[in-house]
């Protein structure tokens, strides 16, 4: 099931998803985290940070990545990894997988990455953003729900969305290597943020629109165990927010 926490802010939210990781690492102290990058799951390092949390003995496995720009560019999600949770939070450098193995050999190494994903017993709690186009990771529209980590191209929309990190949007790749939406879905726990209005229509259609790959994020309702944490504008496209609601 979906369960919904309506937030009054972004760091509210970190918070709140702050604590998920928390309990979690409370019962399981070499727990295995699925890490996003993006505005969204910024909120969460930060306010992991203001707790004083070390990701002390914590595997973390990266969602997604761009190709075309070397691993030490500064908006790779290598390098924003690094300096959002590497640095602030003590994970171990050798504990950080990425899905791009090796530079020039991204598109064949997908199966090696899933691997690693199973070699340590699969990801306890994935964190996970949603891009205004409806996909998970870098899953756009038309990506299979039982993809798998593979190399594949991001959309207009996206390259557009993302070329605020960039100095413009000739400068944003347009390749990258995405953990698939069936691999997102083998996560113990999903914990989805979004916020604001911009997010609203790609937050109704993965809640509560068809399961489609049209929005790839639509299979979270495929899964049992998912927590979405939303703004009053994030949220403001669900009908049925109420049926969501656990508190
Ligand atoms: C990028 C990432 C996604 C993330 C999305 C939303 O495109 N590849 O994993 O969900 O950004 O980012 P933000 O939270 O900054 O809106």
């Amino acid at each position: 099931m979906t369960e919904v926490i309506v937030v009054s802010s972004p760091e509210q939210g970190g918070d709140v998803a702050a604590r998920v990781v928390l309990d979690l690492m409370g019962k399981k102290t070499d727990s295995v985290l699925g890490l996003a990058t993006g505005s969204s799951a910024g909120h969460v390092y930060r306010s992991l940070g203001q707790k004083g949390v070390k990701l002390t003995g914590i595997r973390a496995f990266m969602l997604d990545e761009y190709i075309g720009i070397p691993r030490n560019h500064p908006q790779s999600y290598w390098s924003v990894i690094q300096r959002d949770v590497v640095v602030p939070l003590g994970l171990d450098p050798s504990f950080l997988y990425s899905p791009v193995m090796s530079e020039g050999h991204e598109g064949t190494e997908g199966g090696r990455y899933e691997e690693e994903i199973a070699s340590v017993g699969g990801i306890d709690l994935q964190l996970l953003g949603i891009g205004t186009s409806g996909h998970i990771a870098f899953n756009e529209p038309g990506s299979s729900l039982a993809s798998r980590t593979r190399l594949t191209t991001l959309t207009e929309q996206t390259r557009t969305d993302n070329a605020r990190f960039f100095g413009s949007l000739q400068e944003v790749p347009r390749l990258c290597v995405t953990q698939g939406v069936g691999t997102i879905l083998e996560a113990r726990h999903l914990l989805l943020l979004a916020f604001g209005a911009a997010k609203s229509n790609a937050v109704a259609a993965a809640v509560e629109g068809p399961v489609s790959s049209s929005c790839p994020a639509s299979a979270i309702q495929l899964h049992p165990r998912v927590t979405l944490v939303v703004d009053e504008d994030a949220a403001s496209g669900l009908r049925f927010v109420d049926s969501h609601r656990t508190s």
